[in-house]
């Protein structure tokens, strides 16, 4: 591979990263309504916020895919598995 086409893929992959972390806020917007400003609950309703990544993917996955019709599982099933995955991630970037 040439220099030019590393700095495009390199570059590429910056944008690819910034836009998903993006996203993930975008996304984690809809849980606050119930979960507290910037998932920090003050009722009683769990915080959300500055868990790991990889508890927060493993429960909303397991959320969305039982057949249950209890309010999380119905907020899951709103989202693709990448998705829950961008959501997860920024969650667990917040202190
Ligand atoms: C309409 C209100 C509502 C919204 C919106 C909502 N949640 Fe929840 N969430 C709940 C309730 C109520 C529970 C606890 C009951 C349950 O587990 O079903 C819960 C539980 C959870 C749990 C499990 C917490 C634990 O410690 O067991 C996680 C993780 C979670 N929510 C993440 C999210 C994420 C991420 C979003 C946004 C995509 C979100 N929630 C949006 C109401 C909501």
């Amino acid at each position: 591979m040439n220099k030019r086409k590393i700095i495009f893929f390199a570059a590429l992959l910056a944008y690819a990263n910034v836009s998903q972390a993006e996203n993930g806020q975008l996304l984690a917007a809809q849980c606050y309504q119930c979960h507290g400003p910037n998932g920090h609950s003050k009722g009683e309703i769990d915080s959300i916020a500055g868990k790991s990544s990889e508890d927060l993917y493993g429960d909303l996955i397991e959320m969305k895919q039982k057949q249950t019709v209890e309010i999380m599982h119905l907020q899951a099933k709103n989202y693709s598995d990448a998705e829950l995955r961008e959501i997860a991630n920024y969650l667990s970037t917040l202190k």
